[in-house]
């Protein structure tokens, strides 16, 4: 198998589902200042599987609430717009992201467990250096490897062949992958973040979350995921192929003023969490 042309590879990103009606009602409801948590419940209510999600993350060790949050409308209070609105999305693709993805090597549940850890790893992180978009960082950490799904079925044909390129010419993996297949899932991704009209910042966080020094809308926002991806990579999150050959960018580092012992500490306080299987 060759390389994807462009146009088979839009046609696969039109494929993909649309966000659903629901998740893009609370993007906007949680963008107008003059709703309220009732509004989002309302909206959020009227699918029940939805509801239920967002409730067991809202009630996941993440958050840390020592009463249990029974309704929407008091997990909205009590997280906020922003988060409820990340919750939402993050409900919306777990299914997605919970499937097979045999051509990068991910089992089921992995790709959803190393994106899970990332978007924690990006609010930590964005956190510890007063980032106020924590929950876009969230978002498109949550998102960073969309792209692998679209690309799963190609990867499987050439697995082998870009394997072999890592080992051999020691170039990163979404570099073997962009010779190999033409595209990489980090672009990919972006690509179908795009269609679902997603800021352009997180958009660009996603098609650089492996080369952050080339962005320029918010090359903080994508440094941030960068780092957050390293983080799980490192610590054997659902890594699969990906995780061959993982430069960290001296120049995000930079940017973002993280030292050695600050990544060190981002790594433990990120196990810490995960040691409580109920966050996932
Ligand atoms: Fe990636
Ligand atoms: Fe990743």
């Amino acid at each position: 198998m060759g390389k994807i042309s462009l146009q088979d590879l839009l046609k696969k990103v039109d494929d993909l589902p649309a966000l659903p009606w629901v998740v893009k009602r609370v993007m906007e409801l949680t963008e107008d200042p003059d709703s309220t948590a009732r509004d989002i419940n309302e909206v959020i209510n009227l699918d029940q599987s939805m509801t239920a999600k967002v409730l067991r993350l809202a009630n996941s060790a993440f958050y840390g609430f020592p009463r249990r949050i029974s309704t929407v409308t008091d997990a909205t209070i009590m997280l906020g717009f922003q988060t409820i609105r990340s919750i939402v999305i993050a409900a919306s693709v777990s299914k997605l992201l919970s499937q097979e993805v045999e051509g990068y090597a991910l089992l089921p549940g992995e790709l959803w467990k190393h994106s899970q850890s990332a978007a924690m790893a990006a609010r930590m992180t964005a956190r510890s250096i007063k980032f106020p978009k924590i929950e876009v960082a969230y978002t498109a950490a949550l998102l960073h490897d969309l792209g692998k799904v679209i690309l799963n079925s190609y990867m499987r044909e050439s697995y082998e062949e870009v394997i072999d390129k890592v080992e051999k010419e020691k170039i990163p993996f979404s570099q073997a992958e962009e010779e190999i297949i033409g595209f990489n899932h980090a672009l990919v991704g972006s690509k179908v973040a795009e269609n679902w009209n997603l800021p352009p910042e997180l958009v660009e966080a996603i098609a650089f979350h492996h080369s952050p020094e080339l962005a320029k809308i918010d090359p903080t926002l994508t440094s941030i995921v960068h780092v957050a991806d390293f983080i799980c990579v490192t610590m054997g999150i659902g890594i699969g192929a990906d995780g061959l050959l993982y430069p960290l960018s001296p120049q995000a580092v930079n940017l973002l003023g993280l030292g050695e012992q600050d990544i060190y500490q981002l790594i433990s306080q990120l196990s810490e969490l995960l040691v409580d299987q109920d966050t996932f």
